[in-house]
């Protein structure tokens, strides 16, 4: 099995969707962003204030290259930004969550966890100049995105039969 690499922006629903995809499937489960805050025993939020976005970028980038090595028959989540790695496609088969920014907004805002889920989120604090980054994100996702799925108001569960049905066709 090649690994699954889940991209898209914020908020879209990468981690639940990975999560659900892992109880109906034999693949293991490893998310970027869990790996650089068990790396630097701090969280996102922390590092990017403290050290800055680009030391948060290199730390993807090590990651990227150690998963490419290291890793196989796994779902590997990705933190919005982390497309931007050199060998994202030597990792595995990209898959694309893709969904309006308004639509990501709503879903985030609906959490029962609203809050920490907008603060853990340093470029999602300005949603004006969030939504000029998804602007300029989306057409890079969509170049470099094996399998592209809408996952506008569908459940995880709903999501997570269409990607493994794609992947299996895919593969
Ligand atoms: C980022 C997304 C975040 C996290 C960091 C930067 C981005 O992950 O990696 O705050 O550049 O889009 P999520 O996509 O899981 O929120």
């Amino acid at each position: 099995m090649k690994n699954i690499v889940l991209i898209g922006f914020m908020g879209v629903g990468k981690g639940s969707v990975a999560r659900e995809i892992i109880k109906h499937s034999d693949y293991i489960a490893i998310d970027t962003d869990d790996l650089i805050e068990s790396m630097e025993n701090r969280k996102i939020k922390k590092i990017f204030k403290e050290e800055g976005e680009e030391y948060f970028r290199n730390l993807e980038k090590k990651i990227a290259l150690w998963l490419e090595k290291s890793l196989k028959n796994s779902l590997i989540s990705t933190g919005g930004g982390f497309y931007k790695v050199e060998n994202l496609k030597k990792i595995g088969t990209i898959v694309l969550l893709d969904s309006p920014f308004d639509e990501i907004i709503n879903r985030i805002k609906a959490h029962p966890n609203a809050k920490s889920k907008l603060k853990k989120r340093p470029l999602l604090s300005d949603l004006k100049k969030a939504k000029s980054l998804y602007n300029q994100r989306r057409p890079e996702y969509l170049s470099l995105a094996d399998i592209v799925v809408d996952v506008t108001n569908k459940s995880a569960r709903e999501c997570t039969t269409e990607i493994l049905n794609k992947v299996r066709r895919y593969a």
